[in-house]
């Protein structure tokens, strides 16, 4: 089975699969109290072929000079993703909803951290939920979330020569041109300082079955599936979706999560039947753990 290569979609297939085993053998589900959590409203946009590059030059996004000066992208964009969406959606023909607001809540309960987002079906059916979670470390996280991974040479963007490049962050590459850092992938020492500085992005997802994966972004996306601590359920006309990890790092590409610090992260949904840049993209919201102050606070236990 596939388990640490690409994104395509079809790896959920194979990841079902274990999904049954997982059900099985997982513990009792604890009851978590989400009525202490604050919930963030959290606006998610269709982006179209609006690449990291795009972003950085003055002949595809006004905001260039002042990305490349560190601005964060969400200090100018200000509840104008349901606008930014409809025009991408309509310049590529797109025909599913290009722009959704979820509610974000985060716990700390033991020594885990829980999340939950949740927002309305779509045609009687639920996403597949991504989040991508980075540390200080990556500044570009706290600047531009999801962006930091996304490149013009993807499958499906504008400058895609048929690589099959998925994810991958600036740090991973050589040579980076407006087209995108291509195949100029560092050497594999380099990148292992990389990872060990803390440049890299943590991914949790979960699919619609409600099977969950875990993994990290830096030269590509690798990622495993979770055996438990992912939840995806239907409400009414809403979807709610569950993920947790512990706080502790157990390996190469987790963040150990610190009570009084804070992260950020993009949250992606696939909506059914979207496959690749088909998504639905947060800017960067911050994540306070154990209290404080930030878009999204998880309280302490
Ligand atoms: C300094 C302010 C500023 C920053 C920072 C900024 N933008 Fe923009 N952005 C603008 C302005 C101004 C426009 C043009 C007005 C519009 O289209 O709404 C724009 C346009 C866009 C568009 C629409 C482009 C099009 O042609 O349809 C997208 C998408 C976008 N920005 C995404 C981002 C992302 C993603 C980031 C961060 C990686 C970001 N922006 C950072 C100011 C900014």
């Amino acid at each position: 089975m596939k388990t640490r290569t690409g994104i395509s979609m079809g790896s959920w297939l194979g990841v079902a699969a274990l999904a049954v085993v997982a059900a099985v053998l997982a513990p009792p589900a604890q009851a978590l109290d989400w009525v202490g959590a604050p919930v963030a409203e959290v606006q998610l946009f269709y982006p179209g072929q609006f690449s990291w590059e795009k972003s950085l030059m003055a002949a595809s996004h006004r905001g260039a000079a002042k990305m490349r000066s560190g601005a964060p992208c969400g200090g100018c964009h200000r509840n104008d993703a349901a606008r930014l969406g409809q025009r991408a959606a309509q310049r590529d023909g797109y025909r599913e909803r290009s722009a959704v607001t979820v509610q974000v809540r985060a716990l700390l309960a033991g020594d885990r951290l829980h999340l939950q987002i949740s927002g309305p079906l779509l045609h009687g059916k639920a996403p597949a939920v991504s989040l991508l979670l980075g540390d200080a470390t990556l500044k570009a996280t706290a600047q531009a979330g999801c962006w930091a991974s996304c490149h013009d040479d993807a499958p499906g963007m504008a400058s895609d020569a048929g690589a099959g490049l998925g994810k991958y962050l600036n740090a991973s590459r050589s040579k980076l041109t407006p087209g995108g850092g291509g195949t100029s992938v560092r050497p594999p020492a380099e990148l292992a300082q990389a990872l060990a500085r803390g440049e890299f992005l943590e991914l949790l997802e979960v699919a619609p079955t409600g099977q969950g994966a875990r993994g990290y972004v830096l030269a590509s996306l690798l990622r495993q599936p979770l055996a438990d601590g992912a939840v995806m359920r239907s409400e009414g006309e809403r979807w709610i979706a569950e993920l947790s990890r512990p706080l502790a790092s157990a390996g190469e590409g987790q963040i150990a999560l610190a009570a009084g610090k804070v992260y950020h992260l993009g949250i992606a949904l696939h909506d059914t039947g979207g496959s690749g840049r088909q998504h639905l993209v947060s800017f960067a919201k911050s994540l306070a753990i154990g209290g404080g102050k930030a878009d999204i606070v998880a309280p302490g236990a």
